[in-house]
């Protein structure tokens, strides 16, 4: 397999407090890999800083993040917006703030296309967006387009955010904790089509979460993080299945028993 995400002894501090230390990961083109670990651990700070879009106040102090042969860290703003814009692609916790609640989903399907492409007619996009949907298994998408984000379900809107981030056909899908608003039988739902997806595309998918189960669900390979550091990896079912480090016996031993998933249900 390529490699299509190295990221080797990434240090990052907020002020002068560090909160990502020394941290390598790896991730091969077409591999589902899960960040893992409890709240605050520095996930999100991760995949922020992989995405180019830390907040103020956030300093990389070492280490070096290259996808596909570039070297993100020392590529200029404007190329590092393109590749966002094109072959890395983000997913958000809370679609809710990823869509303008002024305009319709179609419109703003319609400019993500034409931004990209002036070029494209208005028509185009929304056949092209029509059936992004579709492969999201949204029904009606035509209807769908019509409407404004609050008239979509929170799954529906997740769903949504997906297909346009899929639209620029990107290498990488960098998603954080994009299920953890969702009640869990949509959240069972989209781990499904995120799993068809990566097979039907190749897209490789770099997701953060709290939950194991989750992870055990989606993921081929799995990184465990505990303040700041990854304290274990490895494929999926090694590390669930035989751990070596306490804290991620401690993650295993809190996920939620089939039995006890289904009384959830
Ligand atoms: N806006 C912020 N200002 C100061 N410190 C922050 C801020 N956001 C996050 N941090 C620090 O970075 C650590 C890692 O945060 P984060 O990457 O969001 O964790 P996770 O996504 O694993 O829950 C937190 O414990 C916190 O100390
Ligand atoms: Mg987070």
């Amino acid at each position: 397999m390529k490699k299509l995400l190295d990221i080797t002894n990434l240090s990052i501090s907020y002020g002068n407090k560090p909160t990502v230390k020394g941290v390598s990961l790896r991730l091969d083109e077409g591999e589902i890999h899960c960040l893992v670990g409890g709240t605050g651990s520095g996930k999100s700070t991760i995949l922020h800083a992989i995405a180019g879009i830390s907040s103020k106040g956030v300093h990389i102090t070492a280490g070096t993040i290259v996808f596909d042969d570039t070297d993100l860290l020392a590529v200029d703003e404007k190329k590092r917006r393109q590749l966002l814009g094109s072959r890395i692609a983000l997913v958000f916790q809370n679609p809710e703030s990823y869509f303008d609640s002024l305009m319709t989903v179609g419109d703003q399907f319609v400019e993500f296309l034409q931004y990209r492409n002036p070029a494209m007619k208005k028509e185009t996009c929304l056949e092209v967006s029509a059936q992004a949907l579709q492969e999201m298994r949204l029904d009606d998408p035509e209807r769908l387009l019509k409407l404004y984000p609050f008239e979509l379900s929170g799954g529906m809107l997740q769903r949504s955010s997906i297909a346009m981030a899929m639209l620029t056909k990107p290498k990488l899908l960098l998603a954080d904790e994009p299920t953890s608003a969702l009640d869990i039988v949509t959240q069972a739902k989209i781990l499904g089509e995120l799993i068809v997806l990566n097979k039907n595309t190749g897209t490789a998918i770099l997701m953060v979460t709290h939950n194991m189960k989750v992870a055990e669900t989606l993921a081929d390979t799995v990184s465990v993080m505990y303040s700041g550091k990854i304290v274990e990896s490895g494929d999926t079912q090694t590390v669930l299945h035989h751990p070596s480090n306490d804290y991620t016996k401690e993650l295993i031993r809190s996920m939620p028993t089939m039995e006890e998933a289904r009384l959830i249900e």
